[in-house]
C-alpha cells in the first residue's frame, strides 16, 4: 500500500492498542502526542473495552446488524470481532484507512468497509448498507458512533444524531462517546487535534443525544459503564452511553 503522508487518529489508536495496521507517520504523530500529553495506550484500551461491552450489550438485545461510523481500523476488538454472529458495515472518510479496512476484511462474508460521512448517511453505498445491515430502517440495528463526536460541532452533532434516529428502526441502539475537557490542561496536545476538535463538559452530554434515550446506565466515564471488574485508573477522557431509539 502507498504510505500516507498524513497521520490518522484511527490508525494512531491501532498503534496504541498494539495492532499491526498503521504507518510510520501515525507512529510519529502518536509519539508527538504522548510527548505533549502523556501515555495513551491504557486510555484507548479502556475506550476499546467500552466498545466491546456496549456492542455485546446491544447484541444481547437481539440486534444482529451494525453500522459503524468513524470506524478507524477494524481489528483489535472492533465490532465484528465482539459481535461474532452479527453482520457489520464499517465506514470512515479517511481513504487510506478505508483501503486498509477493506484489505483486512477481504476474506469476511459478514463484515465490509466503505466510505461514509457520518454527517450525511446518503454518502454510504446503498448496496453495501443493505448487504451488511439488512433491514436498515425496517428492523432494529446497532449504530456505533465512537471517537467521532469530538470532531463535530454541537449543531452538526445534534443534527447528525437526530437524522440517524429518524433513519433507524424503533428498537435500534446507539453506542456513542464524547470527549471530556481532559486536554484543557495540555494545550500543545490540544492543538495537535486540529481546529475542529471539541471538548465538552460532561453536563452537556445527555442533551446532545436528542431523542435517543440512554439506558439506565446513563452517560458516564467509559470505564464506569457496566464495568467488568475494577475499572483501570485512567483519566476520564471519554464519556459513553448506549441509547435506544423509541417508537416516535
Ligand atoms: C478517533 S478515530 C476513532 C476510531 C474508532 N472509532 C475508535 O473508537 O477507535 C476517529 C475516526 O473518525 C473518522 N472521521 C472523522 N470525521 C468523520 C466523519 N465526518 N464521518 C465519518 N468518519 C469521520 C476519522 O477518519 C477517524 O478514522
Amino acid at each position: 500500500m502507498v504510505e500516507p503522508d498524513q497521520p490518522s487518529t484511527g490508525r494512531m489508536i491501532d498503534f496504541w492498542l498494539g495492532g499491526d495496521h498503521h504507518f510510520p507517520v501515525d507512529v510519529a504523530a502518536a509519539g508527538a502526542f504522548e510527548q505533549a500529553y502523556g501515555p495513551c495506550a491504557q486510555i484507548f484500551r479502556e475506550l476499546r473495552a467500552f466498545l466491546g461491552r456496549s456492542v455485546r450489550a446491544i447484541a444481547a438485545r437481539g440486534v444482529d446488524g451494525f453500522l459503524v461510523f468513524g470506524a478507524g481500523v477494524p481489528t483489535m476488538g472492533n465490532v465484528h470481532e465482539v459481535a461474532a454472529e452479527a453482520t457489520v458495515l464499517y465506514t470512515d472518510v479517511d481513504p487510506v484507512t478505508i483501503r486498509l479496512g477493506q484489505r483486512i476484511l477481504a476474506g469476511s462474508d459478514r463484515a465490509g468497509y466503505g466510505y461514509g460521512d457520518a454527517t450525511d448517511i446518503g454518502t454510504i453505498d446503498p448496496a453495501q448498507l443493505h448487504r451488511f445491515v439488512p433491514g436498515w430502517g425496517r428492523r432494529p440495528v446497532g449504530v456505533v458512533f465512537l471517537g467521532l463526536a469530538a470532531f463535530l460541532d454541537d449543531e452538526t452533532l445534534a443534527r447528525t444524531l437526530d437524522e440517524l434516529y429518524a433513519a433507524a428502526a424503533p428498537g435500534s441502539c446507539l453506542a456513542v462517546d464524547f470527549d471530556s475537557e481532559e486536554l484543557a490542561g495540555h494545550p500543545e496536545a490540544l492543538a495537535m487535534m486540529g481546529p475542529a476538535f471539541r471538548m465538552r463538559p460532561p453536563a452537556d452530554f445527555p442533551a446532545l443525544l436528542g431523542r435517543w434515550t440512554p439506558t439506565e446506565d446513563g452517560v458516564v466515564a467509559v470505564g464506569d459503564w457496566r464495568p467488568e471488574g475494577r475499572p483501570a485508573s485512567v483519566p476520564d477522557a471519554f464519556y459513553g452511553a448506549v441509547a435506544v431509539r423509541g417508537d416516535h
